[in-house]
């Protein structure tokens, strides 16, 4: 590896990183991480965080984990790559398949189809559930509905699907019919409606709304994260997301849960849709799948529609979507050994009373601090603060502003994410009390700075 002085001259020089402008990666160089351990990332002048972050929610076992990386390197040796495309498979792939079919039988599903990653987890979900349709003779329903405020990932259906402007705009013009219905967020909604429990009606009414003015039987699939992550972790109420599910089984529609974010207990539960007792048609899932040591995906498939797919003796049912990594067997294998060190160390346990800390400890810096309109978080470990410039006008804080409290923080001891006013915290499921307590401290410090 180049020395030091070679990596920062170089630093965001000849690439362009995701989700920044290349101008400002130049300007504001990214910290340069060089390593890793147990919950802690270190950069190259040796100054070592908390990551509350978790790499990009998706280290949820932390960095150290030895038996994926064992997994990896065994794989790599026995079969680094084979095609799962018609014809072919591995062991890996299969076993990891009854593996999850295990793991997931409380959600109803019971197949799997395997991705490089999120955005293609949710690609593959929206197709999907577009052919479901055609195979029982229903091509009319084509589109899609989603949540304001939701994200999932940045293909053109994701970003079709996508509920913040910041992800859209640039690209326009997206994918026709696609509609997009409030989000259940307390702190701002077009109801000026606070209480979760009403605004969720209000939310569900809007959805009702929607799908008569678009016409049922015109309509694919409704998409949502069961806790919005991305767009500034926002958990609605616990009647909304089986709201949604009535109302999409009574119109005929699907219901995909992107889960990339909450499958494998970032919620405090096994998988978002446990958390609301809710069983969705499609999940979407990525990210901790592998502790994100290995870029893989699996969309989860319920019985009833694998078992339309499978019953089909018209040829419609064959499947004209792949990618060259589904069921990469480095993936699967990353995955199975994930998926049992996940159980062993029963992580959701961990990730309620941890991320139960947090909030308390965010919601005690909020009387603190003026700046801190909003804090959210209270299912496991996402939280987020929304900061504003002038606590009754919610006015959104400028970038500088937050900025500071970032940086400030990453002196302090703690690595977290700034997406517009928001302060997000997505940290590893295997926090201790006193890494929390970290963050907390660094915050504090972030704050008191300004
Ligand atoms: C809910 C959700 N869906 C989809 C994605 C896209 O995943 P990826 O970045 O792996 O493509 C993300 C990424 O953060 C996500 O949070």
């Amino acid at each position: 590896m180049k020395d030091s002085n070679f990596l920062k001259e170089h630093n965001a020089r000849s690439m362009w990183h995701p989700m920044a402008h290349p101008a400002d990666s130049l300007a504001n160089p990214p910290t340069i991480v060089t390593g890793a351990q147990g919950v802690r990332i270190t950069d190259i002048d040796g100054h070592e965080v908390v990551d509350a972050v978790g790499g990009l929610w998706n280290v949820n076992l932390g960095f150290s984990c030895a038996p994926i990386k064992a997994a990896i390197a065994a794989q790599l040796d026995r079969l680094p790559y084979y095609s799962t495309f018609r014809g072919t498979s591995n062991d890996a792939v299969i076993e990891l398949s009854e593996e999850l079919r295990r793991f997931f039988a409380p959600d109803g599903l019971t197949r799997a189809f395997y991705t490089s990653g999120g955005s293609d987890s949710v690609e593959t979900a929206l197709r999907l559930a577009r052919q479901y349709h055609k195979i029982r003779g229903q091509g009319q329903r084509t589109k899609f509905l989603s949540l304001k405020k939701g994200y999932h990932g940045t293909h053109f259906g994701g970003a079709s699907v996508n509920g913040n402007a910041n992800f859209r705009t640039a690209y326009e013009p997206l994918l026709a019919g696609c509609h997009h219905i409030p989000a259940p967020y307390t702190y701002r909604n077009p109801f000026n409606e606070a209480d979760p429990a009403k605004l969720a009606q209000l939310c569900l009414a809007a959805l009702e709304d929607e799908i008569a003015f678009q016409g049922a039987g015109t309509i694919a699939a409704f998409i949502m994260e069961p806790v919005l992550g991305a767009g500034g972790v926002i958990p609605p109420h616990e009647s909304f997301m089986p709201g949604v599910r009535e109302i999409c089984t009574r119109h005929g529609i699907l219901l995909i849960a992107d889960e990339v974010i909450t499958a494998f207990g970032r919620t405090g539960s096994w998988s978002g849709s446990r958390h609301w007792g809710v069983q969705p048609d499609f999940m979407c899932t990525a990210k901790a799948i592998t502790n994100g040591y290995f870029p893989f995906g699996a969309v989860m498939i319920a019985e009833e529609v694998a078992q339309v797919f499978e019953a089909d003796t018209s040829g419609a049912a064959a499947i004209g979507h792949g990618y060259t990594y589904s069921g990469h067997p480095v993936g699967a294998a990353a995955a199975l050994a994930c998926l049992a060190e996940t159980e062993r160390l029963n992580v959701p346990e961990n990730a309620a009373a941890r991320g139960a800390q947090l909030f308390e400890g965010l919601q005690a810096l909020a009387e603190k601090y003026d700046i801190i309109g909003d804090v959210r978080g209270g299912h496991g470990l996402m939280c987020a603060l929304e900061l504003v410039s002038d606590r009754a006008k919610k006015t959104p804080i400028d970038k500088k502003t937050i900025g500071t409290v970032q940086e400030v923080a990453y002196r302090a001891g703690a690595m977290v994410r700034v997406s517009g006013p928001n302060i997000i915290m997505s940290p590893p499921l295997i926090l201790t009390a006193d890494d929390v307590q970290i963050i907390l401290s660094a915050l504090d410090e972030g704050f008191a700075a300004l």
